[in-house]
């Protein structure tokens, strides 16, 4: 099981002190296999790749540019500025993004530009309460995957990430026969062997007991929960 800790906008040096507990945890019989991966912001990337230099959590960046060259684009990074400074993984497509414009097409871009990097990807998807209760689910998540997925040959470095955005930061989790279906419908949509499909929005250490009973998810991709490290082990514990 995959255990994505989404830092968004949050932390500065001082929260890397935490964060020796976990790497105790990593170490530990009680991790029970699960893989631990850490995505703060850019400002810290580096930092986490000097912290977690002697254990296996992983680290990845929350989005990229879709170029792989340098250039003039102020305030941004690629994919492989990402990898320079330690990240594995990045995520894409976040539905926070996605609401300041960023479209299935440029996502495509991203996606593709991160895999030529050698990035692992966490692509997101996932759709709106109004969505939800017009019943487009289903419609919404095949278009994401098409558009965000279309030209890409490889996708095993790809893990999908299932974000109803109405889940994130709600405290609202999916039922779970629905959740169950929805991850055998993205999983439907793949010929080849299926991605890993995590699931993403308001995992805590109360709910992770009902939900670590949909036996067809891969993994989880934390938010808020994950910034407190006593939090993020108990998720991982009690998944188990
Ligand atoms: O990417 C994960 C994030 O969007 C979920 O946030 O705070 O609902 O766990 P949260």
């Amino acid at each position: 099981m995959y255990f994505v800790a989404n830092w968004k906008m949050y932390g500065n040096l001082s929260s890397l002190n935490a964060l020796d507990k976990v790497i105790k945890f990593s170490k530990s019989k009680e991790i029970r296999g699960g893989r631990l991966i850490y995505c703060p912001p850019n400002t810290l990337i580096g930092s986490f790749s000097k912290k977690f230099k002697d254990c296996q959590i992983g680290i990845g960046g929350q989005n990229c540019h879709e170029s792989q060259e340098y250039g003039a684009h102020t305030g941004y990074v690629n994919p492989r500025m990402l990898k320079n400074i330690g990240a594995h993984f990045v995520i894409i497509g976040h539905s926070e993004n996605r609401k300041k414009g960023e479209n299935d097409r440029l996502i495509n871009l991203k996606i593709k530009s991160a895999i030529e990097a050698k990035l692992k990807v966490i692509f997101c998807i996932g759709e709106t309460l109004s969505e939800k209760r017009k019943k487009k689910t289903y419609l919404v998540l095949s278009r994401q995957i098409k558009i965000g997925l279309k030209n890409i040959k490889n996708k095993s470095n790809i893990f999908i990430a299932y974000e109803p955005v109405w889940a994130i930061g709600s405290g609202l989790i999916p039922k779970s026969q629905d959740l169950f279906r929805i991850v055998e419908f993205i999983k439907s949509k793949f010929k080849a062997k299926s991605p890993k499909v995590l699931y993403g929005g308001s995992v805590n250490p109360q709910n992770i007991i009902n939900l670590r009973e949909i036996n067809n998810i891969n993994g989880f991709l934390i938010g808020g929960a994950s910034q407190n490290a006593k939090k993020f082990i108990d998720i991982v514990k009690k998944t188990y």
